[in-house]
């Protein structure tokens, strides 16, 4: 049970995961997660958004049983809330990406292995039985994304996510400022034996991430995602950074099987709509042909509500885990996903919903 009556009480809600986390961690590092570009205007709106959502709840419903289970590509999620892709979990604790997926597997359900992971994908499947997706940054060279790809395939993954909104890294100004490096000595699993024509140190893995970034592709179009299926052997391929109704119709035409509305996390394009707002003409665009799926700002069970009313079939969080798992690795992560899931189950009751299914517009008021 969770507790919270001890002087050393376990944070209460998501916020809490963020205060607790910024005592342990050096500065600079909670800056690079905490951070977002520019101005933060969208970091900051993805969160204020859902306050200009209210609630419409009925009653006289029996709630004493809640079902949270979520169908998602043919896998069976015991809560709607997956863990979104995040670069070198290790640099936030030594156990990285194979305390974040078990917790999450803990909980039933998944955290997608990035490209930039410090465990790669084989190194997490030693650990854990549970699905596994996999997410490619697309690099100009297409043997580099084939190399990537294979390691997912080969690892087990499930489905494979391509993140679409960093053609270039957004101006994160915190990291500016702190002229934050990751450090040398963490390495990035699936990038570490790629031929990198400028790694000067192939163990300096976490370096490679930003000599990488040169690499990266900044012409990768619709057309490529034809390439990317074929080099994953033909798993469900998912688009992550989806913002309009125009671009999520043309990954249904390009037989995309999966989209996740994200802005991510305000860290790229600043004043970007916030993810809430954006994902209803989303839902229309798609209607009903393939899952939409949102991150960004989610950090009540009221948020993850609000978003599956509006039509997504899941939700994710990033920085939460995070703080989760820099507090207390595995178990801290768990917890995270615990406290979000008790909060939904009480939302969905006080609502008067009992499965996912019940959620639809007529639950939200929105003020603009
Ligand atoms: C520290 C950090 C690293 C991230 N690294 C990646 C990444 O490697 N690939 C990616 O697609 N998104 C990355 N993201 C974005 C997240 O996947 C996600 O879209 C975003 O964090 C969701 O917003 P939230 O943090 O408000 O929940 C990163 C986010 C953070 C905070």
């Amino acid at each position: 049970m969770l507790q919270n009556n001890s002087a050393s009480r376990l944070p209460l809600n998501l916020d809490e995961y963020a205060v607790a986390a910024r005592e342990k961690l050096d500065p600079m590092i909670y800056d690079y997660i905490a951070g977002g570009a520019d101005d933060e205007v969208t970091l900051r709106n993805n969160r204020t958004a859902y306050e200009r959502i209210a609630l419409k709840p009925r009653v006289l419903v029996d709630v004493s049983h809640i079902n949270l289970t979520a169908e998602l590509l043919g896998t069976t999620l015991a809560m709607p809330v997956l863990v979104s892709i995040m670069a070198t979990h290790r640099l936030f604790h030594e156990d990285g990406e194979q305390a974040t997926c078990r917790a999450a597997h803990s909980m039933g359900t998944i955290s997608i292995i990035g490209t930039l992971s410090n465990h790669t994908i084989a190194e997490v499947r030693e650990t854990t039985d549970g699905p596994l997706w996999f997410q490619l940054y697309a690099y100009k060279d297409m043997g580099i994304n084939r190399a990537i790809i294979e390691q997912g395939v080969a690892g087990g993954a499930s489905a494979l996510v391509v993140t679409v909104d960093t053609p270039y890294l957004g101006r994160r100004e915190r990291d500016l400022r702190n002229q934050f490096m990751l450090p040398d000595d963490l390495v990035t699993g699936h990038l570490r034996h790629l031929p990198l024509s400028n790694a000067q140190d192939p163990t300096k893995g976490a370096a490679n991430i930003f000599r990488s970034y040169e690499l990266r592709s900044q012409s990768i179009t619709w057309n490529d995602l034809v390439t990317f299926r074929e080099m994953a052997n033909g798993l469900p391929l998912i688009l992550k950074g989806i913002l309009t109704p125009e671009d999520a119709k043309l990954a249904v035409e390009y037989g995309v099987d999966a989209i996740i509305v994200s802005n991510h996390g305000g860290r790229q394009l600043d004043t970007a709509i916030p993810t809430i707002d954006a994902l209803p003409d989303v839902v229309d665009a798609v209607a009903g042909r393939i899952p939409v799926l949102l991150d960004g700002g989610i950090r009540r069970g009221t948020d993850v509500i609000k978003a599956l009313a509006f039509g997504a079939r899941a939700v994710l969080i990033g920085r939460p885990a995070l703080w989760g798992l820099a507090v207390n690795g595995e178990a801290g992560v768990k917890h995270v996903l615990e406290l979000l899931r008790s909060e939904i189950e009480l939302a969905m009751a006080l609502c008067g919903k009992t499965s996912l299914d019940d959620l639809d517009r007529s639950l939200l008021k929105i003020y603009r």
